[in-house]
């Protein structure tokens, strides 16, 4: 039975050889905020961080995760990020939304004054079916702002 580090608590977990970090999450811890939309690794819906890097865990098996340290969008929820979204308007259905923070996050982390094209770099593998790529830059820079 492998065990899963989510949010700095420990998991034991089982399951098929099979199964991926993102049914892992949603169907055997309850961690439904990372979202799974395409399910094949093309929308970044599902993205969560393995030991700080942005992954897709729809398609990662949770088996390949290890000892590895996972964080999903509940291991964030007092990250500035989420609040700037939210003023920023960065958001309508609302079901990217988890994935671009999760993204967003070590982007801010690892370059705190990120320019645009460096936002639009950073998360073009996140895609928005309602179009909220300027409000979520602008949410992202206000983040980097406060930050100075
Ligand atoms: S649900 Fe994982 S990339 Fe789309
Ligand atoms: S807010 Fe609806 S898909 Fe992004």
């Amino acid at each position: 039975m492998p065990e899963l580090v989510v949010n700095g608590e420990r998991h034991d977990v089982e399951g098929p050889a099979m199964r991926t970090l993102a049914e892992t999450l949603r169907e055997d811890l309850g961690l439904t905020g990372t979202k799974i939309a395409c399910g094949e690794g093309h929308c970044g819906a599902c993205t969560v961080l393995v030991d700080g890097a942005p992954t897709l865990s729809c398609i990662t098996l949770v088996h390949a995760v290890g000892d590895r340290e996972v964080t999903t969008i509940e291991g964030l929820r007092d990250h500035p990020l989420v609040d700037a979204f939210v003023r920023a308007d960065a958001l309508q259905c609302g079901f990217c939304t988890p994935g671009q923070i999760v993204s967003a996050s070590a982007l801010v982390r690892d370059q705190p004054e990120p320019a645009r094209d460096d936002i639009r770099h950073a998360m073009a593998g996140n895609l928005c079916r309602c179009g909220t790529y300027p409000k979520i830059e602008e949410a992202i820079l206000a983040v980097a702002a406060d930050a100075d």
